[in-house]
């Protein structure tokens, strides 16, 4: 059942503790493929005393990196999910338009600022009013489902012309970065607000860094939000070295391309191409809510936790390195489907 109404914040992968507790193997002994973060994280440096020492003073050289990497202005802001949980004061849009299987934390947040929601398969299905907001996650989570710039654009003009918006989520984009909306050729429509994480691709999730692309009045509106500190020093530090490192965001493209189609191989031989979807972060799977449950029992009794969405009969895997694939193939081998 889906609670459209979220009364309770939305649980997320990665919690390892409890899986531990429940399936009584020890902390140490698992595998967690539940989140869609580059297992190889982007390898941070040791940090000067005085970054620890001293507040941030100004983000000039973090946001002119992001500049660079992104191809566009952007604010430094903790985390994308910073801008998911302050957008709704920021906003005025009534009437917001979220995809019917999502990240939920937006549909949360929403809600939580009273705002009416309609949930929409396909962005072709979108009939806004004025003043309405539309969020799209691109690539989406945990779907797989992919949006065209062009799609994309139209969609933000006609927003404009009814004094709307469009959140476009992009977390989960920077192994493709030609598709996204960011490297548009031309001038993007002033209804478009982009969200950029530095901790799937990077593998970065602990350091709380993300960045925010918007109209100039929006960027404002958030940087009132924000306060002087919101960036750590330490984050604002080793964030400027992750997005100049080229060479690096070259290795990584090519190795998640790589685990990623390994990780795929071996799943289709546990489903039909048509139930596997696939991003270059994670592979999500479509089952039946029994064999979904099963799956998931299954990898937990050897170890590996995956996501499980019962809501939505979805099981999504992140990506791992040899040792964890040789694992996983093991495991898989003996699942009674
Ligand atoms: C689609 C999507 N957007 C945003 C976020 C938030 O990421 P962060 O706050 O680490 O940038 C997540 C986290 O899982 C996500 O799945």
């Amino acid at each position: 059942m889906i609670d459209r109404n979220m009364k309770t914040p939305p649980q997320h992968g990665g919690r390892l503790q409890a899986a531990a507790e429940q399936f009584n193997i020890p902390l140490s002994d698992w595998l967690d493929l539940s989140t869609g973060i580059n297992p190889v994280n982007w390898n941070v440096p040791s940090i000067p005393q005085q970054i620890w020492q001293r507040l941030p003073e100004r983000y000039e050289q973090l946001e002119a990196a992001a500049a660079q990497y992104y191809g566009a202005q952007v604010l430094a802001i903790p985390g994308s999910q910073w801008a998911i949980q302050n957008l709704p004061t920021v906003l005025k849009a009534e009437r917001v338009w979220l995809p019917k299987e999502a990240y939920e934390e937006h549909q949360y947040w929403w809600l939580r600022h009273q705002r009416n929601l309609c949930f929409y398969e396909s962005l072709a299905a979108i009939t806004p009013n004025q003043y309405d907001a539309v969020v799209c996650i691109n690539p989406n989570n945990p779907t797989g489902n992919t949006e065209s710039v062009a799609d994309i654009i139209e969609l933000a003009d006609r927003l404009q012309s009814l004094q709307g918006y469009l959140i476009l989520d992009e977390a989960f984009m920077d192994p493709t970065p030609e598709h996204s909306v960011l490297c548009y050729d031309q001038e993007l429509p002033a209804s478009l607000i982009v969200l950029r994480s530095l901790g799937k691709f990077f593998g970065l999730a602990g350091l709380r860094l993300g960045f925010v692309y918007g109209g100039e009045s929006i960027r404002e509106h958030l940087q009132r939000q924000l306060g002087p500190w919101a960036v750590s020093h330490p984050a604002a530090y080793i964030g400027e070295l992750a997005l100049r490192d080229t060479n690096w965001h070259c290795y990584a493209r090519t190795q998640l391309k790589e685990q990623s189609n390994q990780l795929q191989r071996l799943l289709l031989q546990i489903v039909p191409a048509n139930n596997l979807r696939s991003t270059h972060l994670f592979c999500t799977l479509r089952l039946t809510e029994s064999k979904a449950d099963s799956l998931y029992n299954h990898c937990a009794r050897h170890g590996i936790l995956v996501r499980h969405f019962p809501q939505w009969a979805k099981i999504r895997v992140g990506l791992t390195t040899k040792n964890g694939m040789e694992r996983l193939q093991s495991a898989l081998q003996c699942w009674e489907t």
